[in-house]
């Protein structure tokens, strides 16, 4: 495994990769959820690329971009076990020297949600994963569907440029209770570990409900709230959206998505999960 810490370096090292590339781009501190992108890339591409890079520009002020979890030589471990062809790792430096003048926006899929609470964060995810994408150069790349506003962004980013490197979407990994796997769970007092269940809960229960017949929008949307709230958590936004645009949706028809963010204490927590009435899954069977 290499492990590249240079953008010239990683031009060079990718003309000598096995073509088709899978790329999945983290900000490191690897878990399951990551492992689990890292196995789906090999199944279907003949050399993977991880990058490690904790990117600035996505982290508002007053975020947590300095004391976000990081351990490269537990990372390293992680990817060499995985069979990892190149790692890369560039420094803030590399990526964005001094006179560094450009961004992406994606208009729209930007604002909403976790976009109007953290304006400009996506901002920089997009301006970094773009960069990242033409340096790498791969022929797909692998995201995960826990974070399910960045997937729409990218994959909206890479059609709109002409990136060349189709956006692949994989399930979210999940502790056995349910938690969404995530680096920041090492944040959760133990007490707050266990209310962070309440989001999966919430999730399942708006998926019963519809089952049962209700497609509100609204409602189920009040019900994921209620159960928030009910088990300690300040609620960001509890919305069922359409699973593209990401609007708002007052009816479900085919198919929609839930997405959830709610803070406890000090941590913000994001979940989704799809949500699909009787009558759909039936006939996708
Ligand atoms: P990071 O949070 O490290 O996540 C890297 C990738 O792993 C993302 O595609 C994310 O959706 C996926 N992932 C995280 N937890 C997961 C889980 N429990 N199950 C499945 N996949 C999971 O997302 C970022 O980094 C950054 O914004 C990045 C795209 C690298 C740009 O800086």
């Amino acid at each position: 495994m290499q492990v590249i810490e240079t953008l010239d370096h990683m031009r060079a090292a990718r003309s000598a990769l096995r073509r088709p590339i899978g790329f999945v781009p983290t900000m490191g501190y690897l878990h399951d959820g990551h492992v689990s992108l890292i196995h789906r890339a090999h199944a279907e591409c003949a050399s993977v690329v991880v990058s490690i890079f904790v990117n600035p520009t996505q982290f508002l002020p007053g975020e947590d971009y300095e004391r976000y979890p990081r351990d490269t030589p537990r990372d390293l471990a992680l990817c060499e076990k995985a069979a990892v062809s190149v790692v890369f790792a560039p420094t803030p430096a590399e990526v964005y020297p001094p006179d560094f003048a450009s961004y992406v926006e994606v208009t729209g899929l930007q604002d909403r949600w976790e976009g109007a609470i953290r304006p400009g964060h996506f901002r920089g995810v997009a301006t970094v994963v773009a960069k990242l994408f033409r340096i790498v150069q791969a022929e797909r790349a692998y995201f995960g569907e826990k974070d399910y506003q960045q997937l729409q962004i990218v994959r909206r980013m890479a059609l709109d440029l002409c990136l060349d490197t189709d956006v692949i979407s994989c399930p979210t990994i999940r502790e056995p209770d349910g938690l969404a796997m995530s680096s920041r769970n090492v944040y959760l007092s133990a007490d707050d570990r266990q209310r962070a269940v309440a989001l999966f809960r919430a999730l399942s229960a708006a998926q019963s409900q519809l089952l049962g017949g209700e497609t509100s929008g609204s409602s189920l949307s009040s019900t994921m709230k209620d159960l928030l709230v009910k088990a300690g958590l300040d609620v960001d936004y509890a919305a069922v959206v359409h699973p593209s645009s990401l609007e708002p949706l007052e009816r479900i028809g085919r198919e929609a998505r839930a997405l959830l963010a709610a803070r406890l204490g000090p941590v913000r927590l994001i979940d989704n999960a799809p949500l699909r009435p009787a009558t759909w899954s039936e006939t996708q069977k």
